[in-house]
């Protein structure tokens, strides 16, 4: 399967909420109350990450930094806090899907070996089926079955991704540990998944989590927890590095409040509960690819990106006719990716790989002037013989049909902001090697602006721009 060979796509692709699942038997205890336990002052096993203030609201942040990249990885994580006594795990990332779930001791029938010890559920925190949590979880079914929901019966679920993983559990409800954008720590008891079956979980990348962090906005994310709680609003952000790393927020504490380009998220029925800046045109340097616009959706559960036929074979041509002249050959024996060239000699830094390829520009229709670049180095890898292999890939060959997505490699060394409260997708180009703190903050505001496209209709105000970001 190319999506498991080729790193993992944590596209939801079915949520499957049954009652079949025997493992851990239904048992009296509802869902634990609610209500965050009062934040705990003093000892915490997290990295202390460095404290953004909200802006005097009620709302707070909580920054994650992120381990992980897009080659040879393929996966960014963050390592989260949970349970009581609180223990560390490391949890895919993904915009993609709602659900978080941990690999769970329940006991487990299909677990791969994680970082850390499974999660061990116990009985009384089990979350029952008529928890609005787990109303969410079902109500994302296809089929929406009726299943009697009998009190206090447990809420099993089923998640499938697009790249055919899936994760089999029970929901259950537990601490997370968070420290604050002011400095106090809270323990809000969050529901997610215990997962006992997992299959096919992508390539490499089980065994670098214990689970996975579900961003996406429907109302069984933790982020949608947080919210309903009044902890932090209805917004992530995620930066991923470069050179792996990076950083994640909860909340709206970090988003500069200029320099961002802003669209509306598309609720198209193509795109479904996942976030889409709408559909795109593409142009390739300063030429339009000549393909009829396409719906985008960013997942940074994909390591990379997807492009439905149209664009990829149309992204291909292009690339091809640019490289004819040029001494760069065909190296397809390369096992990293499907298509690769060799250079004169092995490529060290992806910087070398200015001169032979141009950006890729996407242009959004339902914003104004929403531009993003994707330069070479966000959609090339270097593999470890020192080849040049081309990052976006054949959705089609793993079912995504006309689906476009933007996956890590085409979003690294960006800020990639979701609001869920005012419908809103951003990004703006950063550094992502550091967490940012007060002093950067401030450095946000100022600078940052898109990059101009000369010969593309849509340019942004020239004099915003250093000149060095025009090409
Ligand atoms: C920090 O913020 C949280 C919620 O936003 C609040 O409950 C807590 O009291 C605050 N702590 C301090 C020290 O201000
Ligand atoms: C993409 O994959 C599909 C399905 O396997 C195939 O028919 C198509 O030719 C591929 N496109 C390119 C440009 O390789």
């Amino acid at each position: 399967m190319a999506g498991s060979k080729h790193g993992a796509v944590m596209l939801v692709a079915i949520v499957i909420a049954a009652a079949l699942f025997p493992t851990i038997p239904s048992t009296h205890a509802a869902a634990s109350a609610t209500t965050p336990k009062k934040p705990r002052l003093g000892a915490s096993t997290l990295p202390t990450p460095a404290v953004v203030d909200g802006g005097g609201s009620r709302f707070s942040s909580v920054v994650f930094p992120l381990h992980g990249d897009v080659y040879p990885q393929g996966l960014f994580y963050a390592a989260m806090t949970i349970g009581d006594p609180p223990k560390p795990y490391f949890l895919d990332v993904d915009t993609g899907s709602d659900l978080t779930w941990l690999q769970c001791d329940a006991p487990c029938l299909h677990c791969t070996k994680g970082p850390h010890p499974l999660y061990k559920p116990v009985r009384n925190k089990l979350v029952s089926c008529q928890d609005p949590v787990c109303l969410a979880v079902q109500r994302a079914t296809l089929s929406g079955k009726g299943r009697g929901c009998k009190p206090n019966e447990q809420c099993d679920y089923v998640v499938k991704y697009a790249d055919h993983g899936s994760s089999t559990g029970v929901l259950i409800r537990d601490g997370f540990t968070l420290r604050l954008s002011n400095g106090s720590l809270a323990r809000p008891h969050l529901a997610f998944g215990c997962g006992y079956d997992q299959q096919d979980t992508a390539g490499s990348a089980p065994a670098a989590m214990d689970g996975v962090l579900g961003l996406g906005n429907g109302k069984a994310s933790i982020l949608s927890q947080l919210s309903d709680a009044g902890l932090t609003r209805n917004v992530i952000g995620h930066c991923l590095g470069r050179h792996g790393g990076g950083y994640l927020f909860f909340g709206d504490g970090l988003v500069p409040s200029s320099g961002v380009t802003w669209v509306p998220m598309s609720r198209s029925t193509i795109s479904g509960n996942h976030y889409s800046p709408g559909q795109a045109s593409f142009y390739f340097g300063a030429q339009a690819l000549g393909v009829k616009q396409q719906q985008m959706i960013f997942d940074s559960g994909s390591s990379f990106t997807y492009f439905a036929m149209q664009p990829y074979q149309a992204l291909l041509n292009a690339i091809m006719k640019d490289l004819s002249g040029k001494p760069l050959k065909d190296a397809r024996d390369d096992p990293a990716l499907p298509v690769c060239w060799k250079g004169p000699k092995p490529f060290k830094s992806i910087t070398d790989l200015r001169k032979y390829f141009k950006s890729l520009v996407l242009n959004f229709v339902s914003g104004k002037k929403a531009l993003m670049e994707i330069p070479p180095e966000n959609y090339l890898v270097i593999t470890k013989p020192g080849n040049v292999c081309l990052g976006i890939l054949n959705g089609t060959e793993v079912g995504l049909r006309e689906l476009n997505l933007v996956g890590d490699i085409s979003m690294q060394d960006m800020m990639v902001v979701y609001n869920n409260e005012k419908q809103q997708i951003g990004w703006v180009r950063t550094n992502c090697d550091r967490l940012p703190n007060a002093d950067e903050w401030d450095g946000f505001e100022e600078g940052h602006c898109q990059p101009q496209y000369g010969s593309i209709s849509i340019i942004p105000d020239p004099d915003q721009c250093p000149a060095s970001y025009i090409q």
